[in-house]
């Protein structure tokens, strides 16, 4: 086979013949076919599409690169959820424990942020002694002990999407639904979990700016899971405004800790409990209401354990950031847009985020939001508060916050909970 025919047969609108697919994935990920190659055939499929079956077998390819992880030594079903990602997004933290505590187990391979979007394991972090990095044995003692764990995936899982998610990261090949899809799904099935619910975000703040591209991206997810057996939904929320009132690391754990103990913001409690019902009826069990386990002390319990478990000091405080700036509020009236990438990329400016792979984040760096959309907000009240360990950061996050917010203009939001699809 040869890299250049497959390259050209994409590039005339050509589906791709399973042999070529399987080909491709492997050659790729052992060296055989060059970057430059790859690059070419991914721009193909960017601009060209996959059929179902074209996406079902580089998937498959994908899985196939690497381990699958086998959970069927716990007594328990196992669950997870995926989040395409968005400003805000720290649902997997009070997510995993609570679902645990209703009695699932939840094995969470999770990501580090990249842009303007944060990373579970970059939260995590901020917590002093959490270990993200943890051996397949490990996984399973604090699978054990906890009922969830919340960690780096290995470098042996779908190896060859890690190697072409970085590739198609600096080669404007990342907007691609059928390569999306993919990449995601393949990390997920070869996680091993037995159902999944995928958070599929719409909005300025997340990939998918329209409902009908994160449809078609839920739709295309959902069926891949089915063809492997996976028992799949997809919801698709809104990622128009911040989702929650803290955005960055610390004060993200700090409001899903609010969360886990009976409090926090309704949107996030609201997505929570969404999320958690979805991921115990996929997994089969229907027994315990996730608003008791928050209410009882139940889901915190888990949370304490897991991070315990992982290293980590459950109630040693939480980084600060060195700096803190106010923007007030410009008028009297009702707060009608808080732009979701506006506040993402002003916190990744903050130092909340990376720009490049290697670069460290900073725990205490964010953003907290005193007035969320449909909020009645007075001229001078504290509007958002930018915490940052550099001062030089402050006038650049500014700029990313001009015309991120408006009073009084037409509301034209989202509901949080735009569509379920199984
Ligand atoms: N997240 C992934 O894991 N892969 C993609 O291609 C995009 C987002």
């Amino acid at each position: 086979m040869d890299a250049i025919d497959v390259i050209r047969a994409k590039r005339d609108g050509g589906a791709l013949t399973p042999e070529q697919i399987d080909w491709a994935v492997d050659a790729y990920t052992r060296g055989a076919i060059a970057d430059e190659q790859m690059a070419a055939l991914a721009m193909a499929i960017l601009l060209r599409g996959m059929t179902r079956p074209e996406v079902a077998r580089w998937t498959e390819a994908m899985i196939r690169s690497g381990e699958r992880m086998d959970w069927s030594a716990l007594d328990r079903p196992t669950t997870d959820k995926h989040s395409t990602g968005g400003v805000g997004d720290k649902i997997t933290l009070p997510l995993a424990p609570l679902v645990a505590a209703c009695g699932a187990a939840v094995p969470q391979l999770s990501g580090r942020g990249l842009g303007h979007t944060g990373g579970t394991l970059d939260k995590l972090e901020s917590i002093p002694g959490w270990r993200a990095s943890l051996s397949n044995a490990e996984m399973l003692d604090v699978l054990r002990s906890a009922g969830a764990v919340i960690c780096a995936a290995g470098s042996g899982l779908a190896p060859a999407d890690r190697k072409l998610y970085a590739l198609r990261d600096v080669t404007g090949t990342v907007e691609s639904i059928p390569l999306i899809a993919s990449s995601i799904m393949s990390k997920k099935i070869a996680e091993g979990t037995g159902a999944l619910v995928l958070d599929v975000k719409v909005g300025s703040g997340a990939f998918m700016k329209t409902a009908d591209d994160a449809r078609e991206l839920a739709e295309t997810m959902v069926a891949i899971g089915k063809d492997h057996g996976l028992r799949t939904v997809a919801l698709l929320t809104a990622m128009d405004r911040p989702l929650g009132n803290a955005v960055g690391n610390a004060v993200e754990v700090a409001e899903s800790v609010e969360v886990l103990a009976g409090g926090g913001p309704s949107d996030v409690v609201e997505l929570t409990l969404a999320l958690a019902r979805e991921m115990l009826a996929a997994a089969g069990l229907s027994g315990k209401d996730p608003a008791d386990a928050l209410k009882d002390g139940s889901a915190m319990d888990v949370w304490r354990r897991m991070i315990s478990a992982q290293g980590g000091d459950p109630d040693a405080p939480l980084p600060t950031a060195r700096e803190t700036h106010t923007v007030t509020t410009p008028s009297t009236g009702v707060l009608t847009r808080l732009d979701a990438y506006g506040v993402g990329v002003a916190a990744w400016r903050l130092g909340a985020g990376r720009a490049r792979k290697e670069d460290p984040v900073s725990f205490g760096a964010g953003i907290t939001c005193h007035a969320k959309p449909g909020d009645t907000v007075t001229e001078g009240q504290p509007l958002l508060t930018l915490h940052t360990d550099d001062e030089t950061r402050l006038p650049r996050a500014l700029e990313s916050l001009e015309g991120a917010y408006e009073i009084g203009g037409p509301p034209s939001l989202h509901p949080l909970l735009i569509d379920r699809i199984s």
